[in-house]
């Protein structure tokens, strides 16, 4: 699959090119991938592909609990959080840059583009809700750059829910592949995976403060708001609330 012509995108994308590991999971609607860092600097990581294409879990609603308003999930594969956003009555769009993603996401009518986060994205400036899932926090190989744009997305009293690491010290950046159980593997392209604690300074570094943490089903999740760039420090990731 090639990516350049999705806007904002101009390097390797998630899984895609030679073996298309991603593209053949979805098409199968299975399978388990393996996320490799190219150089070592993190152990091969377990993605649940079956997990994307059923239906949202009660762990996965938690990132909607509160949420009326108009819901970006950025990178949103095959759209099981967009679904779960319409059937609660909230709007609700997914962005993805793979475009097999994004043709399963509108199977049913949801609503998806496809686009890069990086690239133009509709209602900016005025999303209630931003969702990094499923370790989506990694996209583009730079969390503060991705959290900072997201940022950029929200409404003034809009959150980014962002599902980070249960390891709470965890950030590690590199390139990585994606490979299959049948060994098709794909392009490098840039990644992150970042723990529960770490995302703090990430994100008071794009201007935001961590204003919730939970565990649900063992995944952590984190909520950050918007700080005004007068407000030099968040809350601590050990005092903020328990839950969304
Ligand atoms: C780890 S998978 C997450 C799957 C997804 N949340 C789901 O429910 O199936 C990462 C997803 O992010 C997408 N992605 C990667 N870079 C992106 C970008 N710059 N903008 C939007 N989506 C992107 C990939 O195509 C892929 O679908």
């Amino acid at each position: 699959m090639s990516t350049s012509t999705v806007d904002g995108i101009d390097g390797g994308a998630f899984g895609a090119g030679r073996g298309e590991p991603y593209g053949r999971a979805l098409a199968n609607d299975r399978g388990t991938l393996s996320l490799r860092s190219v150089d070592g600097a993190h152990g091969p990581y377990r993605l649940d592909v079956g997990s994307w294409v059923r239906s949202a879990t009660a762990a996965d609603l938690t990132v909607l609990d509160g949420a009326t308003g108009p819901t970006l999930d950025v990178g949103c594969g095959p759209g099981r959080m967009v679904r779960a956003a319409a059937a609660r009555s909230i709007p609700a769009l997914g962005i993805d840059i793979a475009p097999h993603a994004v043709a399963r996401t509108r199977v049913d009518g949801s609503l998806a583009l496809l686009r890069s986060v990086f690239g133009r994205v509709p209602l900016e400036g005025r999303w209630q809700r931003v969702l990094l899932m499923d370790g989506n926090v990694g996209i583009g190989g730079d969390p503060e750059a991705l959290l900072r744009r997201c940022r950029a997305l929200l409404a003034p009293l809009g959150s980014i829910v962002v599902e980070v690491e249960a390891d709470p010290a965890l950030e590690v950046r590199s390139l990585c592949t994606v490979v299959d159980d049948d060994g098709n593997e794909s392009e490098p392209f840039p990644w992150a995976r970042i723990g529960w604690v770490a995302v703090e300074a990430v994100a008071r570094r794009a201007g935001l403060a961590i204003a919730a943490h939970w565990v649900a089903s063992g995944r952590h999740f984190v909520r950050a708001v918007p700080v005004p760039s007068s407000v030099a420090d968040s809350v601590p990731v050990s005092a903020a609330a328990p839950a969304p």
